[in-house]
């Protein structure tokens, strides 16, 4: 059982990708780390952007072990993440391990931008998590804070705007709806009621 969520910065596809693997026993991959993690080898080694050979040896070295690296969630790693995410070459680096990811037994639940598209485009459920900007933006703040990042709510917004156009508009698995996922707005939803929400439209398709 695979089940993909995709959808923009901050929408709350993390929050609710984990609370589903946690709710149906399954296995949970955040694929936004992978990129974040490979944005943040770009930084620590001060390595420039349209180094297309090391960004491409970074992803394929990627020592999964660093997943729980406290810096990796800072704006400032996301908004490289992005930036390491156009070059086709680093995600075709990341695409085997995905797709390895979500094969694990009894099911997996990957979030990010391409995954109902192009990691497991026949994936069982498909989401496409999405919120306004202010709900977004807020939501990051928040989220930020609550890690002790300190922020301005101006660079929070324009972060996340300038990541919306670079992820939506590059010409490589951009963050798209599949034309078969399930949209959920969540603006003006809890972290609980989208979690039922998807429940029931996994269980209302395979009445488990
Ligand atoms: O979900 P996130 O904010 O942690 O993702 C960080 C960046 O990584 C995001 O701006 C775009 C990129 N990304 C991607 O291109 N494809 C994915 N499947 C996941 C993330």
């Amino acid at each position: 059982m695979i089940i993909a969520v995709d959808g923009p910065s901050a929408a709350g596809k993390g929050t609710l990708a984990r609370g589903l693997a946690l709710h149906l026993g399954y296995h949970f991959l955040d694929t936004g780390a992978l990129y974040r993690m490979v944005g943040l080898q770009m930084l620590r080694t001060q390595t420039d952007f349209t180094d297309v050979a090391k960004a491409t040896a970074f992803a394929r070295d990627l020592n999964v072990d660093d997943f729980e690296d406290h810096e990796l969630r800072s704006e400032v790693v996301g908004s490289a993440a992005s930036k390491v995410a156009v070059i086709p070459e680093v995600r075709s680096a990341l695409l085997k391990f995905q797709r390895d990811f979500a094969k694990r037994l009894p099911g997996a639940v990957l979030d990010g931008r391409d995954i109902g598209t192009v990691i497991c485009p026949s994936a069982d459920v498909k989401f496409y998590i999405t919120a306004s900007v202010e709900a977004r933006v807020l939501r990051r703040f928040k989220e930020l804070q609550g890690l002790g990042i300190a922020n301005s709510l101006q660079d929070v917004t324009a972060d996340i705007k300038a990541r919306d156009d670079r992820d939506a508009s590059r010409s490589t698995a951009p963050t798209l709806a599949a034309a078969d996922a399930i949209v959920v707005d969540t603006s003006h939803l809890g972290v609980e009621e989208a979690l039922e929400l998807a429940l029931g439209a996994i269980k209302a398709k395979f009445a488990i």
